[in-house]
């Protein structure tokens, strides 16, 4: 298991090989083995294989090409719509039309995707997560015909991997930890964790590449602009809303 958590790498190219069932079939059963809150597996995972439905899954993660190559699409949902119909069926009535239910059922989908990423890097398959689901929900849940109680809040490809880009670096350990209680971070402290991110061959052709004084500023003024985040959120908001789940005014009780 370690070795697996310690090769893992993002695959963006794919070799046209499909992954078979019964593998595919375990990977998923996999993710169904993650912790979950209160044992509701308040999650769903939509596996798309169908080339129709992957071309507009592709137009929506902003034509990433690895979306139309890897054989194995995979949305992962926040999905309270199966328990609140099983409490209905029951007669129980449930109260989960809120923001924290939204963020309850999010986490639970969200460490299904790491157990079915990990599993899938176990058995030699390659996977990569698609950010642009949130960016895209509203859109995303249109092609999947995702009903109301419903967000999606991750996704990944997954198949063969046709290249090995190699490990990608971390910040030092002492850099994201804190013992017993939050020791806050002084000038010197971040010098000292962004040193070796800083200092690399990687950094300096971003850099001139991108004509920026700092990695910084890579991120802030072009990876992941305050611009588009603003937009993005209001875009999230708004479909975590639309999906149910902001009912959250004391006389919504
Ligand atoms: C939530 C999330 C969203 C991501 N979205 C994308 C994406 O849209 N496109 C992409 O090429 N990589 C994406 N990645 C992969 C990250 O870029 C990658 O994990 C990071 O650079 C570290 O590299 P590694 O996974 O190879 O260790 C995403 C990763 C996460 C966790």
């Amino acid at each position: 298991m370690l070795e697996t958590i310690f090769n893992h790498r993002s695959v963006r190219k794919y070799k046209n090989k499909p992954v078979d069932n019964v593998l595919l079939n375990e990977i998923l059963k996999a993710g169904t083995r993650a912790s979950t809150t209160g044992n509701m597996q308040v999650y769903s995972m939509i596996v798309t294989i169908d080339k129709i439905i992957k071309e507009k899954l592709w137009e929506a993660h902003f034509k990433q090409s690895m979306v139309l190559e890897a054989p194995v699409h995979i949305t992962f949902c926040a999905d309270f719509n199966r328990f609140n119909k099983w409490c209905i069926q029951r007669k129980a009535n449930p109260g989960y039309d809120n923001f924290l239910s939204f963020f309850t059922a999010a986490i639970d989908a969200l460490l299904v995707s790491q157990n079915v990423s990990l599993a899938a890097e176990a058995h030699g398959l390659g996977i990569c997560y698609l950010g642009t689901v949130t960016y895209m929900a509203g859109k995303i849940i249109d092609i999947l015909s995702i009903p109301q109680n419903v967000v999606p809040v991750a996704a990944i490809v997954m198949g063969y991997p046709e290249e090995d880009q190699g490990l990608t670096d971390r910040l030092p350990l002492e850099g994201v930890i804190h013992y017993e209680k939050y020791s806050d971070y002084k000038k010197e402290d971040i010098d000292n964790i962004y040193l070796e991110k800083e200092s690399s061959e990687l950094t300096a052709s971003l850099l001139k590449e991108n004509n920026k004084e700092t990695l910084a500023q890579i991120f802030t003024d072009n990876r992941y602009t305050k611009k588009d985040n603003v937009y993005f959120s209001k875009q999230f908001l708004n479909v975590i809303d639309k999906q149910g789940f902001m009912n959250n005014k004391e006389e919504d009780i």
